[in-house]
């Protein structure tokens, strides 16, 4: 058995948005480079501007090798992508058949997400609300406030995120507790100020 790849999300999504911390990345590229192995990055949940920037590897200043997307790709119809720089284009058409894979109309529904996101600076747009929504959270009082972009999430020293999202829930503000103290806050892209400051205001009486 011979290790090919390495795989990594650049900040991991389920388990609570993790960033991952300054020159990490970097260094694993290099070992990569030194180890003859390629880089994949999973970029499924960080990708298409959801952290400030196109990609989240954009913000460590390294390009991987094989690069997937998804989730925002389709804007809500289902559309995956798997990219590949010269040095890992192994795939001829017909390696990777699949019944409904990259149809005409989930591939124009994922032009139609790109040509938006661009038309209406929602890169731009997501670090500066990214921003607003960081700064919110750190006004809560609560600890180790985290995240890139619109891809925040912070701990309640107690065990109370689960009472925290539903005081939200039941005031019509989604966030996630993804276990007993973390709570993880992903918008959409077109979120704008005044969304923020009511989410804000939600969230301070839900954290009292
Ligand atoms: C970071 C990440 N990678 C991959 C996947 C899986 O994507 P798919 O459901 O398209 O297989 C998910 C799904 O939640 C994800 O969050």
């Amino acid at each position: 058995m011979r290790t090919v790849a390495v795989m990594l999300e650049p900040v991991m999504g389920e388990i609570g948005i993790i960033p991952a911390n300054a020159g990490y990345l970097e260094g694993v590229r290099s070992w990569c480079d030194a180890q003859n192995l390629l880089l994949i990055l999973d970029e499924v949940q960080t990708g298409l501007g959801r952290t400030g920037r196109w990609f989240a590897h954009q913000h460590h200043g390294i390009t991987p090798d094989v690069m997937t997307l998804a989730k925002g790709l389709g804007g809500g119809v289902p559309i995956g992508a798997c990219l590949a720089n010269p040095r890992a284009d192994v795939f001829e058409p017909g390696d990777h058949g699949s019944t409904f894979g990259g149809n005409p109309l989930a591939c124009a529904a994922a032009i139609a997400v790109l040509s938006v996101i661009e038309r209406d600076g929602l890169v731009g747009h997501a670090a500066e609300m990214g921003d607003l929504l960081h700064d919110a959270l750190l006004d809560l009082g609560a600890k180790d406030v985290r995240g890139l972009g619109l891809m925040q999430a912070f701990e309640f020293a107690e065990p109370r995120a689960k009472a925290f999202q539903q005081s939200c829930l039941e005031a019509g503000v989604i966030v996630n507790a993804v276990d007993d103290h973390s709570v993880r806050l992903v918008p959409p892209l077109i979120v704008d100020s005044t969304e923020i400051e009511r989410a804000h205001s939600t969230m301070r009486k839900a954290a009292k």
